[in-house]
C-alpha cells in the first residue's frame, strides 16, 4: 500500500536515553489537549521488565485511543540489545511491511500517530535494512530529539544530513535538556539552530516531576501541525 498523507509523525533521537518516548509522550499529551485523537505506536521495542515493555506502556497510557497491543508494538523482543540482534538471538525476522499494517490500522483510528524509533536512526531492524528504510515505508515526517548533553551537537548534525541523505523531511527539533548539569547549553542550541534546516520546536528542561503538562506546554504543537498539514 502506498502511503500519500502523512497521518503520523516519526520521532527519532541523537542516540538511546535521549528522550524519544518522554517527548512523544508530550506530543500526546499536547495533542490530545488540543481535543485530537492520537496514539503512540513502538514498532520494535527491545527489553522486557517483568513482563512489560516501558516505552511501551508509556505511550499507550498517553494516548487516547484505544487500539490493540499487537499493533501499537508489532515487535516485543525480549534483551535490551540492538534490535537485529535481539531478534536474531529470539528467532524473529522484522519486517517493515508487517510493521506498515499494523501502522495503517492505528491511522485508521487516530488522527496522529507518534512512532518512536529504537535508538536512533541508521539502527538495523534486520540484516538489510535501516531505521531509515522503515520511516521511508511509512512515508511519514520526521522530528529530532537532540538530548542536550556533550556531544551532542555532531550527533545532531550527522542525523540530520542522514535525513537530508535519505529523501526524508525534518519537520523540526526539540533540545531535551536530559543533562542538568551542561556547560554552555545556550551557546549549543544555538549551534544547532544554526546548522539544522528545520525549526528548534521546543527547549525542555530537566525536570524530576512527573507532570507532564508544564513540560508538553514547552513543544510548538500548533507549529508542529501547521508543518506537518503542509506537506500533506
Ligand atoms: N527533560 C527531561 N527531564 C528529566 N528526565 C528526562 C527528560 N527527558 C528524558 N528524561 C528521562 O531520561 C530517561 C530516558 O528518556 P527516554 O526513555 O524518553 O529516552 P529514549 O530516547 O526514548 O530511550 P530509548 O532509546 O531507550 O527508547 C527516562 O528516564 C526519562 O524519564
Ligand atoms: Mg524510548
Amino acid at each position: 500500500m502506498t502511503r500519500t498523507m502523512p497521518s503520523g509523525l516519526f520521532v527519532t533521537g541523537t542516540d538511546t536515553g535521549v528522550g524519544k518516548t518522554y517527548i512523544s509522550c508530550l506530543l500526546l499529551h499536547a495533542l490530545a489537549a488540543r481535543n485530537m485523537a492520537v496514539v503512540g505506536m513502538k514498532p520494535i521495542a527491545a527489553g522486557c521488565e517483568n513482563g512489560q515493555w516501558r516505552d511501551v506502556e508509556l505511550l499507550r497510557f498517553a494516548s487516547n485511543v484505544d487500539v490493540p497491543l499487537d499493533d501499537l508494538n508489532p515487535y516485543a523482543l525480549q534483551t535490551p540489545i540492538a534490535p537485529h540482534i535481539a531478534a536474531r538471538q529470539e528467532g524473529v525476522t522484522i519486517k517493515i511491511a508487517y510493521i506498515g499494517q499494523c501502522y495503517d490500522r492505528l491511522a485508521r483510528n487516530a488522527e496522529l500517530v507518534i512512532v518512536e524509533g529504537a535508538g536512533g536512526l541508521l539502527v538495523p531492524i534486520n540484516t538489510y535494512e535501516t531505521t531509515i528504510d522503515l520511516v521511508r515505508t511509512l512515508n511519514l515526517p520526521v522530528m529530532l530529539v537532540v538530548g542536550m548533553r556533550l556531544g551532542c551537537i555532531n550527533h545532531a548534525l550527522l542525523t540530520a544530513q542522514a535525513i537530508k541523505h535519505a529523501g526524508l523531511c525534518l519537520v523540526g527539533w526539540v533540545a531535551n535538556c536530559v543533562d542538568p548539569g551542561m556547560l554552555a547549553l545556550e551557546e549549543n542550541i544555538a549551534a544547532l539552530q544554526h546548522r539544522i534546516d528545520a525549526p528548534l520546536l521546543g527547549q525542555i528542561p530537566f525536570t524530576e516531576t512527573s507532570d507532564l503538562t508544564q513540560q508538553a506546554q514547552r513543544i510548538e504543537v500548533d507549529k508542529l501541525i501547521q508543518i506537518i498539514g503542509q506537506g500533506e
